[in-house]
């Protein structure tokens, strides 16, 4: 079981920012990444819709024999993770905003989250936002849009620029020190964010916080790949192979990248 892979799902390419951060993690281990992009945004969808989905991606990546499934999208794992957890036997690792180190330390006591809506809408969210969050103020913005933009490869746009300054900057006028980025693509706009947010507002995401759950999760159950080779990387979309193409074309490492119907 040690050497089946890691499966990594979202709505959509974004979810590649967090198996970068694996793939840095846990360097010997398989991935299998499914970009369910002919199904994105999942943001605007019901609760049902999502659970949905989700359950039909992991299915995907259990028939492809993965070990652990990453629910590499916020709005999937604060829609659908309970259900997962309870439907099937594999370690599930999910991902939410990462409000918790940005309530600890903001001094303005005000802290920015930019997420989808079928995440800030979400009970999941509800509860660790009154879990953490409960003497700060949490200006929530949903990112209509910006999900759309980065699926349609058009990252440095002047659309995007347009919509992350009307979102951003009313967060700037009340004050923040801290933007969590509460959806794995939104780590792709760090350098367009970085334009219009003043220096001493921290941005987080919860890239690097996955990797290391995943880790921990690999151990424990004895599920971690003993190989001293690099892994193997697969990406699936059911959608155009380039944008996913085109999103990974940073990364040295020799990755298969196709389309599958799924
Ligand atoms: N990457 C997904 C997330 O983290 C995007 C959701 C969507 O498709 O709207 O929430």
């Amino acid at each position: 079981m040690q050497h089946q892979a890691i499966g990594i799902f979202d709505s959509g390419i974004g979810g590649t920012s967090i198996w970068k951060e694996i793939s840095i993690a846990l360097p010997h281990e398989n991935t299998i990444y499914l970009a369910d992009s002919k199904n994105a945004p999942y943001g605007k969808r019901s609760k049902d819709e999502i659970i949905a989905l989700s359950i039909k991606n992991t299915e995907k990546l259990l028939e492809l024999n993965c070990k652990l499934v990453v629910v590499a999208c916020n709005t999937a794992t604060t829609n659908a993770i309970k259900v997962l957890r309870s439907s099937y036997d594999v370690p599930f690792i999910g991902i939410e905003p990462a409000i918790k180190p940005a309530a600890i330390q903001t001094k303005t006591k005000k802290v920015g989250v930019l997420a989808t809506k079928g995440t800030l809408s979400s009970e999941l969210f509800a509860k660790t936002s009154d879990l953490h969050a409960n003497n700060i103020e949490v200006i929530e913005v949903v990112g209509t849009g910006l999900v759309e933009c980065i699926e349609e490869g058009k990252i440095d746009s002047q659309e995007m620029h347009a919509l992350l300054t009307s979102y951003i900057t009313p967060m700037i006028k009340k004050d923040i020190d801290y933007l969590v980025l509460g959806c794995t693509h939104y780590p792709y706009l760090i350098p367009n964010i970085k334009k219009i947010l003043p220096d001493h507002v921290t941005l987080i995401d919860s890239g690097e916080a996955v990797a290391r759950q995943t880790k921990a999760v690999l151990t424990t159950n004895n599920l971690l790949n003993k190989n001293s080779e690099t892994g193997t990387y697969t990406f699936y979309t059911n959608n155009e192979v380039e944008v996913l193409k085109n999103i990974l074309k940073n990364n040295s490492t020799s990755l298969h990248i196709h389309y599958l119907a799924f």
